[in-house]
């Protein structure tokens, strides 16, 4: 969704700032903007709606000066995809520039107010009244701090904001409440970013923001508030993300790349904290009750934890989506424990359902890619992915990364030490799978025409069903359904007629010969069979072959080939498949 980004020190502001927009373009926007102040004192704005390309493009972008400055990527949820509601917003004199993430849930109170006082608004976003509350308040006490804590007071919601004023130009101040917000150490040079992403190019010594904080900027100086004014020392953490792992490479798409990196990525999964692994062990031993919640495919990776959980461990598990979470007020207490699964740690459901089940007493954990995001801050322990950046707006490393620490602790809870080892034959597994590639673009391509999918599976191949629709509907827009596979027949097999594709995951394991049955009964109607499996059989009309390994780890391979069918149908169809239209990477409203 929004990205922010903003720089102070002696380079050229306007070009720093334009490549941290390209590198926060995969969170999904609409429109675009650069801010900064040159020699004058003068606020100069370039905005526009459509890509950071565009932007870059706009001849009056060579004349934006300035060595502070602030920049977005605007994902509407205020006000239409129009340039005037495009970020930095700017106050009535022109005095304050100002960019946004989260919702200012009282703004049409303060917007009311501001303009009973002759400020005059520009835009429909509720976003606009924190540059006209800066103003006005700065105006009175000609101080940054006093004026920062005031405006604070005065915003209710969900934001993260950094703006830049006139009065001070060498200066650049930020605001964190409930949308992630880190500042970036450099050399006589400081950043702040809504991802650590935008400015990895320059530094990875970065210090996260918390909750209730303020942060005034200089070139040489970073100094961080809470939202009384006391000063807060914060320790910085370097960030591993390397440079080399956010750029394409050889690849046409950063999806293909993050589906060709799984190789490696469930290898990275394994490599945990001991201490944290037996934290998780304890805390699910210990409880008296375990939940798991998530969205979209973290919530399959969570279903399928459930899973192996209960066959594993005989340990009982209900899973929770996160947007659904208000409905289960006062089923957790103190005796919960519930575990987030999230990519970015950053989405809107899952932190509402952290802060509500923490409410209702819970112990919460976490399994997170994203290291330093909110949800990481507000779990008692996080096992984190190690997958590095996902970029592809669709999640596949990741996912494959969660289900891999999934798989080792149901090993571990079940007390299946001996079973612990083979998971790390997953790399060289997971490489066999891609290997499948020439095969499925080819398949794909033959039978993208198709205007509905259907995906079955039993057991813990079933929300490997859900997942390989959720890819194919975000990717190519084919409509999907993922079911299992004995739910067929009460109900959708009405829909199955001559050539419709359903893709049947069936490895040889306990659920093989029902599944064929199920398969046998879409074939009987005309249903076009594409079998997933290690083992052939005449009823698939398609056969994917995947390696033959231990049950626990078809899932992975599964989803190996399902990514990429997903992937050639989006390409086939001519759509990007990095960048699916109206979704964002880090969903940060509810
Ligand atoms: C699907 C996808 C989404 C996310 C969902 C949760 O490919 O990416 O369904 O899984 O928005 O996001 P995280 O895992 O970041 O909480």
């Amino acid at each position: 969704m929004c990205g922010i980004m903003g720089y102070v020190g002696g380079r050229e502001a306007s070009s720093i700032l334009l490549d941290g927009l390209r590198r926060l373009e995969y969170r999904g926007y609409d429109s675009a903007g650069i801010g900064t102040i040159d020699s004058k004192h003068k606020l100069n704005v370039v905005k526009d709606v459509g890509k950071v390309e565009q932007l870059a493009q706009k001849t009056e972008l060579g004349g934006l000066r300035g060595i502070a400055g602030i920049a977005h990527t605007r994902w509407a949820t205020h006000g239409g995809v129009t340039s005037e509601n495009a970020h930095p917003h700017l106050s009535c004199k022109q005095e304050v520039a100002i960019v946004h993430n989260g919702i200012i849930e009282n703004y049409l109170e303060l917007r009311q107010e501001l303009e009973g006082r002759g400020h005059r608004f520009i835009s429909e976003t509720d976003s606009e009244v924190i540059a006209h509350l800066i103003e006005e308040v700065y105006e009175r006490k000609k101080d940054l701090l006093s004026t920062l804590i005031d405006v604070v007071q005065r915003l209710k919601g969900a934001y993260a904001f950094a703006a830049i004023l006139v009065d001070a130009p060498n200066v650049m101040v930020g605001a964190r409440q409930d949308a992630p917000l880190v500042v970036g150490l450099g050399k006589s040079e400081n950043f702040l970013a809504s991802d650590a992403l935008a400015f990895i190019g320059n530094t990875d010594r970065v210090v996260f923001l918390d909750n209730r904080e303020l942060v005034l900027l200089t070139e040489k100086n970073v100094k961080i508030y809470d939202f009384a004014g006391n000063l807060i020392q914060k320790p910085a953490t370097q960030i591993a993300w390397e440079l080399g792992s956010v750029s394409r490479r050889e690849f046409e798409h950063y999806t293909l790349k993050e589906i060709h990196e799984q190789k490696d990525a469930v290898l990275q999964a394994l490599r945990q904290d001991p201490r944290s692994v037996d934290y998780f062990v304890d805390a699910v031993q210990g409880a008296g009750k375990v939940y798991l919640t998530g969205c979209g495919t973290s919530f399959h990776a969570a279903l399928l934890a459930k899973l192996l959980f209960t066959s594993y461990a005989k340990i009982p598990v209900e899973v929770l989506l996160s947007s659904e979470f208000e409905q289960y007020e006062g089923m957790l207490d103190e005796k919960s424990l519930l575990i987030a699964v999230s990519q970015s740690g950053e989405t809107a459901d899952v932190l509402s359902a952290v802060k509500a089940a923490k409410k209702m007493g819970a112990r919460v954990l976490s399994i997170v890619n994203a290291m330093g995001s909110t949800l990481v801050r507000e779990s008692a322990c996080t096992l984190l992915n190690n997958c590095g950046p996902e970029i592809g707006v669709a999640a596949t490393k990741s996912f494959t990364a969660q289900l891999m620490i999934f798989n080792m602790l149901a090993l571990r809870l079940g007390h299946r030490d001996d079973e612990l080892s083979e998971l790390w034959s997953t790399g060289s597994l997971v490489e066999k799978a891609l290997g499948l590639e020439d095969q499925v673009r080819e398949m794909t391509e033959r039978i993208h025409v198709a205007n509905d999918f259907y995906f079955v599976g039993r057991s813990i191949h079933h929300p490997l069903a859900l997942e390989g629709a959720l890819k194919l509907k975000e990717l190519s827009y084919i409509h999907a359904e993922g079911m299992a596979a004995g739910e067929l027949k009460h109900g959708s097999l009405a829909l199955i007629s001559e050539g419709v594709p359903v893709v049947v995951l069936n490895p040889e394991d306990a659920t093989y010969a029902d599944t064929l049955s199920n398969a046998s009964e879409v074939k009987a109607r005309g249903g076009r069979i594409i079998g997933v499996s290690n083992k052939p059989s005449k009823v698939y009309d398609e056969y994917i072959e995947i390696p033959a390994a231990p049950p626990v780890l078809y899932p992975v391979l599964e989803a190996v080939p399902l990514q990429m069918m997903a992937y050639y149908a989006a390409i086939s169809r001519q759509q990007n498949p990095d960048y699916p239209r109206n979704l964002a990477k880090s969903v940060t409203v509810k």
